[in-house]
């Protein structure tokens, strides 16, 4: 096998294929319905594997003939042994909206599907402690806790599909990190298995726990590669009883950077977020949409502030304070704040909703880097020139480039430089390739800020951590995963394949 995307990865010859005497244990250890088999026994319709064999942006392929369900830790565990004991290659798959390619059955990997370990086991309402399975999607445990009076300190765009699993192992950054700080933070214990199926029991439920090593921190971003998660305790803050949102147009970049310098001093405790978003991304949600502009007139750069806090007049005072005191001081051009609840989630989908009207033409050439504030859009007007150096800006299917645009979490210096495609095309690819990794390396960035390697970024890994890291990485992943040793280290998310 190949990947369509990818046809220099190939498949580790060490693995085995799947055999029917695999399926029939499988069955036996889960039941039918939890082990959907294709091509085996032939007897799931391929539509049935598609939503694991695809992924969000469409960009790769998987060909995966079976998908197990597991509804329990001891079940993983004894998956993942009898795969060990085989050689049979898997990927712990949460939500599928990973943007990265990792949780992508790229070759034919077992999918290990968390969706069926979904119980939300405890809540404490005095300490604000949750514990839940690993399949657990994350709006369905923001819901929970908002009849508690709580909220889950992460939110992202995919928060209906995406599973706690899936958001802690790709250490997710959100909306409101911050405000709410990084899942390193915030996750208090976890569940796992490792690749030989041994449990790590180590679902703490203590905010301190200063006892040796915090081994734990390493699932937390790992993107499956040493271990599948299948149970988090995550301390959950207080769910706040007002929030206000201001949508604010300027004519700079600089005057966008004044911007959060100001909101930071005078919005200070309560600001929750800070979010950037150049035209070309309005102008591709208007497109795609077709909806009213939140202010009449255009504007190079716009940004989504939001408060969070206990009182809402007083809040919303301090909102509209700020608002008048940069605009006075010409820093924004124009701005609106929400009025009431309807508002503010039309407010938010012109930033949440990027990510689907960017993808909506065709696909999208993601780069999800963290740079120092003040160069951080300097990478998207040289990628934009770029692109049109090399003519293959024109909206048709010869010249696929649709837009180039760039939005992102200001608060945290990331930024999303998006490009939209009617197609994925080699010659794009080459424009884009390592230029945008290497002109990160050069200003000591992050060639991944929050999606994490996966199959995408696994051969630029060397732009952002040097030899003694990726050293320190693969004797990692050679502790946790003996059987296979890595090669070179990848981050990619199958378990057992380490090097494919
Ligand atoms: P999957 O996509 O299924 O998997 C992601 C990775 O984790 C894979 O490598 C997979 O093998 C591994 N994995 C999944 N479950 C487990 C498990 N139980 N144990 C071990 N490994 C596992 N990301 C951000 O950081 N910030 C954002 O603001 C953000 N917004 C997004 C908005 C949209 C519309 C979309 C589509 C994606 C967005 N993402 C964002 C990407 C983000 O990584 C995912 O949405 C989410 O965290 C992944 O969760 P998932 O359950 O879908 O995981
Ligand atoms: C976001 O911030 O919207 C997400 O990370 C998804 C994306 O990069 O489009
Ligand atoms: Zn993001």
């Amino acid at each position: 096998f190949t990947t369509d995307s990818y046809p220099e990865i190939e498949r580790d010859p060490r693995f085995a294929q799947i055999t029917a005497d695999h399926v029939a244990y499988f069955r036996e250890l889960l039941g039918k319905d939890s082990a959907l088999v294709d091509g085996v026994t032939a007897d799931v319709a391929a539509d049935d594997m598609e939503p694991y064999n695809g992924d969000w942006m469409r960009k790769y392929r998987g060909h995966c003939k079976l998908v197990l369900k597991p509804a329990s830790t001891e079940e993983v565990s004894k998956i993942l042994k009898y795969c060990n004991d085989n050689m049979l290659a898997v990927v712990p798959q949460g939500g599928n909206t990973g943007l990265v390619g990792g949780s992508v059955p790229v070759f034919d990997e077992i999918v290990i599907s968390a969706s069926r370990m979904s119980q939300i086991r405890s809540f404490d309402e005095v300490s604000g402690v949750l514990v839940v399975d690993a399949g657990v999607v994350l709006e369905v445990a923001d819901q929970f806790l908002a009849e508690k009076g709580y909220l889950f300190p992460l939110d992202l765009g995919a928060k209906g599909s995406c599973q706690i699993g899936g958001n802690v192992s790709t250490n997710a950054g959100g909306l409101r990190l911050l405000r709410y700080g990084s899942l390193h933070g915030n996750v208090l214990g976890l569940q796992a298995v490792l690749p030989d199926g041994t449990i790590v029991d180590d679902l703490c439920t203590l905010r301190k726990n200063n006892t040796g090593y915090d081994l734990k921190q390493l699932f937390i971003g790992g993107e499956g590669t040493i271990g599948m998660i299948t149970a988090v305790s995550i301390q959950c803050q207080q769910r706040p009883k007002a929030v206000n949102v201001a949508f604010l147009g300027a004519d700079s970049f600089e005057k966008i950077q004044q911007a959060f310098r100001e909101a930071k001093s005078q919005l200070s405790e309560i600001l929750s977020a800070f979010e950037l978003m150049d035209s070309y991304s309005q102008d591709m949600v208007h497109r795609v949409r077709q909806n009213k502009r939140p202010l009449d007139g255009e504007h190079p750069f716009y940004c989504l502030i939001e408060t969070s806090g206990s009182n809402t007049e007083h809040d919303a005072e301090k909102l509209e304070k700020f608002l008048e005191d940069v605009m006075s001081k010409e820093i924004i051009a124009d701005g609106v704040v929400a009025q009431d609840e309807t508002q503010i989630k039309s407010l938010w989908s012109q930033r949440e909703g990027i990510t689907e009207c960017v993808g909506h033409f065709g696909g999208t050439y993601k780069y999800d880097v963290s740079i120092p504030l003040k160069d951080l859009y300097r990478l998207v007007d040289e990628t934009r020139e770029r692109i049109e150096a090399a003519g293959l800006k024109g909206d048709t299917d010869e010249f696929p480039v649709v837009e180039v645009v760039g939005y992102g979490h200001m608060g945290d210096c990331n930024l999303h430089l998006n490009v939209a495609v009617r197609r994925y095309d080699k010659r794009v690819e080459e424009v884009l390739e390592p230029f945008v990794y290497e002109w990160i390396g050069k200003i000591n960035g992050s060639i991944s800020a929050e999606h994490g390697i996966g199959i995408a970024k696994k051969k630029y890994l060397g732009f952002s951590r040097n030899d003694t890291m990726i050293g320190l990485m693969k004797q990692v992943k050679k502790l946790y995963d003996p059987v296979l040793q890595p090669k070179h280290h990848t981050a990619a998310s199958i378990i057992i394949i380490v090097d494919h």
